[in-house]
């Protein structure tokens, strides 16, 4: 069976990490992207998407064109926004029927990540929740450190 990072990014902290993890474990991709995106440099960035969060919004995506059945483990990346999963997944979260899968479960924030795991797990009763791991802004930090972290962790979790 194959296996897929599914991610939303804003800023590219979480396609950082997920295209390192899609890569060291030969997996397929794919990055949810809303029809109305906040703009990367709108300085009222964190009031819009926050607020998105908190009113549990489910903007429209883009299609994507992905069969959850051709796979067995998915990993879910999602950047931390008001201490909860980006509104984009939320939508994915809604129009999608996950179920029986093994899932991982990444975030990546800038401090304050909240109770996001369990917030997630919610969303995935019946999978089979594996590890979680988090990055703060890897790419202000410990950019190289957090891509070795990421493929150890997804390397481990699929040996599993
Ligand atoms: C709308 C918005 C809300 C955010 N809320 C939080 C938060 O509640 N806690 C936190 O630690 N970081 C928060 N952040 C910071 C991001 O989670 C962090 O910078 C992350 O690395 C961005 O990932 P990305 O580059 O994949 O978009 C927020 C950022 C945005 C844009």
């Amino acid at each position: 069976m194959k296996k897929l990072v599914i991610f939303y990014s804003l800023d590219g902290n979480t396609k950082f990490i997920s295209e390192n993890i899609a890569e060291e474990i030969g997996a397929d991709i794919l990055e949810l992207k809303s029809v109305k995106e906040i703009k990367r440099n709108n300085v009222m960035k964190l009031f819009l998407g926050g607020k998105q969060a908190m009113m549990k919004s489910e903007p429209e995506i883009k299609p994507f064109d992905i069969d959850l059945q051709e796979y067995d483990t998915i990993f879910i990346g999602t950047p931390v926004w008001a201490w909860t999963f980006a509104p984009a997944l939320r939508t994915f979260f809604s129009k999608t029927k996950i179920e029986n899968k093994r899932i991982g479960l990444f975030c990546c924030h800038g401090g304050g990540p909240g109770k996001i795991f369990e917030k997630m797990e919610e969303k995935l009763e019946g999978n089979e929740i594996l590890e979680k791991i988090m990055f703060k802004d890897p790419l202000k930090h410990d950019k190289e450190n957090d891509a070795k972290k990421a493929r150890e962790w997804a390397g481990k979790l699929i040996e599993n």
